[in-house]
């Protein structure tokens, strides 16, 4: 089952920036990007560090702990040490309200 769930608002992330969210028993990352809202998991791929201390460069997330770099709205993974991809969730806004799809 697909949920639409109510994130924040478009205030709450500064431009090139994110936050982290909790919900049930996961954790998400929520981007504020030149290119839109997005949304990935929020743990990097490489470690069990949550990206939220991280710095977005344009559409591009660098993970704080070891610098690994992923696209933010494909999830791809692009630079060493990281190399499997972030799973991505799709987002939508109504006025200014963030909304996150989720399964389950
Ligand atoms: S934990 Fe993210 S690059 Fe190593």
């Amino acid at each position: 089952m697909t949920n639409w769930i109510h994130v924040c608002t478009t205030d709450d992330i500064d431009e090139e920036d994110l936050i982290r969210w909790d919900h049930g028993d996961k954790t998400y990352a929520i981007y504020n990007t030149e290119a839109g809202f997005f949304a990935t998991d929020g743990y990097c791929t490489h470690e069990q560090q949550h990206l939220e201390d991280g710095i977005v460069i344009g559409k591009v997330i660098e993970c704080p702990l070891h610098q690994g770099r992923f696209d933010i709205q494909s999830g791809k993974a692009l630079s060493a040490p990281v190399c499997v991809d972030l799973t991505t969730y799709p987002i939508k806004l109504e006025g200014e309200e963030i909304f996150i799809q989720v399964t389950g």
